[in-house]
């Protein structure tokens, strides 16, 4: 009988392993020439706009970007069918943190992809579903009591098994305090926790959710002020508060950040009645300068349930041994693709690798983007570019009057000039900024040109 496993062979054959080694230098070798922005090109133009145009045909919304990429980019720099090369400052919204051809992504994949499987699930997984699972509880176990981590396949998903876990908790309570301007996902009950009435028209109202104005730094009372309606919904609710769930910088909302003292006096509330706190991360996990944006605020210790996705590139709520749902709650066919699991793994064994912390890669890549929109802001464009700030790779400003209209007009002049980027907030509307991790010094001057010649054509 072999003494050695035929999966094993298979995973550390040094043939294999050549053979992949050789497939990525071939691959990067062909991507070089993807170097900076390029306009398109009159012999693909046509063809890609025939994708472009059956997309919005065959799923019956126009896609908001003529964007059908090639499957070949470099770094932060994208190769579109049209011919064009974008400069990526959105990434799929938070998705490719490495940017585009990361070769430790390749390489993840390839090996993923000689599997058994595509995609993988609750009860047959293989090892990288244990793997995955492994280094998120312990990455949130440094600073928190979270223990468990549940595999899923989207942000919506785990938000909804964030919820289910802590309705279950408080059973039979309902309500959910979340923020004023959050955004939770797509599904029915996040849609309803998200504070946007364009996401959910004509749908009914389940009347479950309490807002609390988010951080206002333009008002001394704002923590007060918070918190004193956060006391107010719990003596109207006795009982029936189920979680209080936020983001630790809103995204889509706006890109609001606050500070520690704010969170502070409703997460001592939250301990006092019993409210679960539910930490929706989908959007900052790996993005602040720490794993998980409640290291950077220190507020692990509160935190009951967690919930990530996008950067893991699957979805994942994590829970302390109390909050860990009864057999039955929480379970669905897919955890994700082996490839998805298998680059989620190598995403955040990367990330560990000198990006994290004060004087890590991120905060480099924030102080130089920060820098040059702040230097933009007080020189050629003088006061276009305001407020421009965030946390680690999540970056906004302002631009010219903060109108939609105008912020709508600059993200198509910034994409024809070769940056793309998106919008958020409900007014002032903002210019946002997902960064690559990867980000140097000479892209972030090629976005300054771009974004002041953008800024300069519309002012
Ligand atoms: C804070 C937050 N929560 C939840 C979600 C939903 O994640 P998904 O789009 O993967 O369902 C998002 C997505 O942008 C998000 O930013």
């Amino acid at each position: 009988m072999s003494d050695q496993l035929v999966g094993h062979v298979l995973e550390q054959s040094k043939e294999i392993k050549q053979n992949i080694n050789q497939i990525i230098d071939q691959v990067l070798e062909i991507n070089s020439s993807i170097k900076g922005p390029r306009q398109p090109n009159d012999k693909f133009v046509e063809q890609a706009q025939a994708h472009v145009d059956k997309v919005g045909v065959n799923r019956g919304r126009p896609l908001f970007y003529p964007y059908i990429g090639t499957g070949s980019g470099q770094g932060p720099y994208v190769e579109l069918e049209d011919g064009s090369v974008k400069i990526d400052l959105i990434n799929g919204i938070g998705i490719h943190i490495l940017g585009h051809s990361h070769p430790a992504i390749i390489k993840a994949s390839l090996q993923a992809a000689l599997s058994d499987i595509v995609m993988q699930g609750n009860l047959q997984p293989n090892k990288e579903y244990s793997i995955l699972g492994e280094k998120l509880i312990n990455l949130a176990s440094k600073k928190s009591r979270l223990k468990h981590a549940w595999l899923t396949t989207s942000g919506s998903m785990a938000g909804e098994n964030a919820l289910k876990a802590c309705r279950q908790y408080k059973s039979p309570a309902k309500m959910i305090i979340a923020m004023k301007n959050a955004f939770a996902g797509r599904s029915m009950m996040m849609a309803e926790i998200t504070d946007n009435e364009n996401y959910t028209v004509g749908l009914p109202k389940y009347n479950e959710v309490l807002r609390v104005p988010f951080y206002d730094k333009k008002d001394p009372k704002s923590i007060e002020k918070s918190f004193e309606i956060f006391k107010s919904h719990v003596a109207k609710h006795e009982g029936d508060i189920s979680s209080f769930c936020f983001e630790p910088m809103q995204g889509e909302g706006g890109y609001n950040s606050a500070p520690r003292e704010f969170f502070l006096p409703m997460l001592d509330f939250c301990r006092e009645k019993g409210i679960p706190v539910w930490a929706d991360e989908v959007q900052t996990f790996c993005r602040t300068g720490e794993f998980f944006a409640f290291e950077r605020l220190d507020i692990g210790e509160y935190v009951d349930v967690c919930t990530v996705a996008k950067t893991l590139q699957a979805g994942a709520t994590l829970f302390t041994e109390e909050l860990n749902p009864k057999p039955g709650l929480v379970s669905g066919t897919f955890a994700g693709s082996t490839v998805a699991l298998a680059s989620g793994i190598a995403a955040l064994t990367e990330l560990e690798d000198g990006y994290m912390g004060e004087k890590g890669k991120i905060q480099n890549v924030h102080n130089m983007f920060v820098g040059m929109l702040n230097e933009l802001n007080e020189g050629s464009c003088r006061g276009l570019l305001q407020d421009a700030g965030g946390m680690g790779l999540m970056v906004a400003t302002t631009p010219l009057d903060g109108s939609k209209e105008k912020m709508l007009a600059l993200l198509k002049t910034l994409y024809k000039n070769g940056l793309m980027t998106f919008g958020c907030g409900k007014g002032p509307f903002r210019l946002r900024f997902l960064l690559p991790a990867t980000l140097k010094e000479e892209d972030v001057a090629v976005c300054k040109k771009i974004i002041e010649k953008s800024v300069l054509e519309l002012a």
